[in-house]
Formats: C-alpha cells, structure tokens, sequence
C-alpha cells in the first residue's frame, strides 16, 4: 500500500502530489515513524515481535530483532554506520555492471529494497522508484534517506508474493531477494506482471558455497553447506543458497544475459585475507579470485541480469 495510506500516531504532514513524490517535498517525512496497511496480514505480527509462520519467514523476525539490538548496523546507509563503507563496495560491485541498464529518469521496482540501498542510487539518477519491502522498519529509514534526493518515491508494505498492481516499470531490482522469498516461481510471475516487455531484471542471490566461510556464516549451520543449502536458523534467519544451476532453473522462463559469480570480498570468503584496499583495488581482485580455478567457487553471491 502507497504511502498515499500513511497514518502516524502525531499525525501524518501533507504529501506532494503524487504518487510517487518527489522527494525534495518529503523533508517533513524525514525520520517519521509512520505505518501503513500491510499487504499480507502476517507482515503486522512478525513487525509487533511475533514468530514467524513459515521458515523463510524468520528473516522478518531476525530483522525486528536487530533493529532493537543494532540499529546503527541495520540503517548502514549512514556514513556513521559501521556497515556503511562495506556495504556502499558491495553496492558498487553490482552497479558496475547494471547501471547501463538503468537510464537516468526510468521507472524502477526496488524489490525487497531495505533501506533503500539501490533506491538511493536510482534517486540520484532522476528515476522514480517504487520501493517494495515486508520490514516497515526499514521502509521509514528508505523514506528518510531519499529526502531531498532529485527522483521521486513511493513505499509498499508488501513481499515479492504480495506485489501491488503497480504501473509499469522499465527495470526491477532485486538485490539478494529472491534467495529470502517464500514463493520464488509467484514473485518472478508478479515481477513479469509489473516490468515492461523486454525491461530487465537485475538481481541477485546467496552463493551456494562462498556463505560459509564468510564472517557471518550462523554458527552450526554446516549441515546446510554438504546438505539441501537450505540455511535456516528458527527465529533469525532462513536463506537459499544457490549455485548456478539452481539459479538458471529458477529464471528458466527469462532470457539470462549474465550471471556472474561475484562477491570474492566484501562479505565474502576472502574478506579477511584482502584487508582494507581501495574499490578500485578490490575490482580488480574480484576479477582475479573470481578467474582462478580454485577461487572461483567460492563466490558469496550470483548477479544475473535477465529479461
Ligand atoms: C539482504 S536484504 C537486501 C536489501 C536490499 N535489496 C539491498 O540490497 O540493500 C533482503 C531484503 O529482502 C526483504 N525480503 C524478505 N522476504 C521478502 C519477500 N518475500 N519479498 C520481498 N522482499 C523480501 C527483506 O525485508 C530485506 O529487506
């Protein structure tokens, strides 16, 4: 539901028109705690601490969970965040190779968008970007870091599988998505419902092999890594790895342009050993972890561009 439905306990401050807004008029939404009808009913009592009614589910809960613990690392889009320089790197890894495919001014679906990493990217482009994301948590940071960008916003409360009837978009964003979702098959038929013909998706998912010996593997989840890839932790965390077969499988119906092993580095098995370097530097140390034979492998995430 837009954020046309807002409420907010001190009351809501008038809306531009819209939707979508231009965030330039939204200054007096900065920082506000609004609330918005959930598009699955279930989405209000994982957000009130409740637990989680599927498996994949969990990921909800874990997030309500460390809102509340760590918040200075879930909002990683301020410079103050201890996140903030890893996750702008990983950002660029992915945009490198997808901003050809978003032209400054287009209509973008940022599914499962968070804070609105790629959001704010696309803002800064000029684009209109519909945000779409199951936390209402992050949903109000997105709003407070697209405030007086030069694109225009608007914020579902909603999951993959609960797609508003939105307009037509020119491209969809589903950065590390598609590994989380209950219903992978119903939430690329809702993306094919919403994208123009022939308008790309760019997204990304879970290594199959490279999570484990990231830094934030789950403790006693090795089951998982010789087993189904199935990584599920009841009340924290549920993901579906995927190795490049698994990912062709799941977007059999589109035409994939690219699928590419990527993140050797941040957040990935090689993290550690690489140490601080400059962006440039870990480019080009992508490209080398990601062409040797013994390396290759161990890819913490697969980016695919597909249509
Ligand atoms: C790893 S975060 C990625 C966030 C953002 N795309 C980015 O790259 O910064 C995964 C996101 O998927 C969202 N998510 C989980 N289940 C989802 C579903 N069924 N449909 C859409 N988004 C979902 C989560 O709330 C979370 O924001």
């Amino acid at each position: 539901m837009s954020l046309r439905a807002a409420t907010c306990s001190t009351g809501v401050p008038a809306l531009p028109p819209g939707p979508p807004y231009a965030c330039d008029a939204l200054h007096a939404w900065s920082g506000l705690a609004f609330d918005l009808p959930p598009a699955d009913p279930r989405l209000r009592a994982l957000h009130d601490g409740g637990a989680e009614p599927t498996a994949p589910l969990a990921n909800l809960v874990g997030a309500g969970l460390a809102w509340e613990r760590w918040p200075e690392h879930m909002d990683f889009l301020e410079p103050s965040s201890p996140m903030y320089a890893q996750k702008r790197a990983e950002r660029a890894l992915y945009t490198e190779r997808w901003e050809r495919h978003v032209p400054p001014g287009c209509r973008v679906l940022d599914l499962g968008g968070g804070i609105g990493r790629f959001t704010q990217w696309c803002l800064d482009r000029g684009c209109t970007v519909e945000l779409v994301d199951p936390d209402l948590r992050s949903l109000r940071a997105a709003v407070r870091h697209a405030v007086g960008r030069p694109g225009k916003l608007d914020v579902h409360w909603a999951t993959g599988e609960t797609l508003p009837d939105l307009a037509p978009v020119d491209v969809v964003i589903a950065a590390e998505v598609l590994c989380y979702v209950e219903d992978v098959e119903r939430v690329l038929a809702n993306i094919r419902r919403v994208l123009v013909p022939g308008g790309p998706l760019l997204c990304s998912v879970e290594g199959r092999w490279g999570w484990a010996a990231a830094y934030d593997a789950a403790p006693g989840t090795l089951d998982a890594l010789l087993g189904d890839g199935v990584v599920h932790v009841p009340g924290d965390k549920w993901v579906r790895t995927y190795d490049r077969a698994d990912l062709e499988r799941v977007l059999a119906a589109w035409t994939v342009e690219e699928l590419v092993p990527t993140h050797y580095i941040p957040c990935g098995a090689f993290e550690t050993a690489a140490g601080p370097m400059p962006l440039v530097d870990m480019m080009k140390w992508e490209e080398r972890l990601r062409a040797h034979p013994m390396t290759a492998p161990w890819n913490r995430a697969w980016m695919a561009v597909a249509r």
